[in-house]
């Protein structure tokens, strides 16, 4: 027997340590708390998703009657981005939460299901996407989604045979 041992490393900010540079996409992702839809969890998310070329595509949490039918705040926002801009990469991604009144001071990480549809989009550009989870004690920011998801099943995991097909 031998032990595997995965690490993820995390860079954890205080408020006033965040990088200038990331301070109004998290605005961004704040301010979509706001009109996310989120009547049964009144849990509500944010994201924002900046791309390659400086746009910025911005999403929110919109849940259903029928639970399983809502989707999580990133993935609105990272569908929108691949639907729109197929053909820009995505480089950062950021998310908020807000409940009870307040922003969550530990940031939330996302769920099993967001971190497959995010690893899919950063090895379809074959660019790492930054991921940033806000906080208002601490700020988490890993260097790309794969740090999220150790063990993933992914593309290369279909064992495709690729000359077959035509994408
Ligand atoms: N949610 C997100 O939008 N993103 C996350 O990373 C975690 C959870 C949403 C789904 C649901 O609308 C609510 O938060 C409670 O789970």
């Amino acid at each position: 027997m031998k032990l595997i041992t995965h690490e993820t490393k995390i860079a954890v900010y205080q408020a006033e340590e965040i990088p200038e540079e990331y301070l109004q996409l998290i605005e961004e992702a704040k301010n979509q708390t706001k009109k996310s839809y989120a009547p049964y969890s009144t849990f509500c998310v944010g994201a924002a998703v900046l791309l390659e070329t400086g746009v910025i595509v911005k999403g929110n949490n919109q849940e259903n009657s029928a639970y399983p039918s809502g989707l999580c705040a990133e993935r609105v926002a990272m569908f929108y981005a691949n639907s729109q801009y197929p053909d820009v990469a995505p480089t950062v991604v950021v998310i908020a939460a807000f409940t009870g009144g307040e922003f969550l001071s530990e940031p939330i990480t996302p769920c099993g299901a967001c971190r497959q549809v995010l690893l899919e989009t950063e090895q379809r550009y074959d660019k790492p996407i930054k991921i940033i989870l806000y906080g208002t004690e601490k700020t988490f920011i890993l260097d790309n989604v794969r740090q999220l998801l150790p063990l993933c099943f992914e593309k290369s995991s279909l064992k495709l045979d690729t000359e077959k097909m035509s994408t």
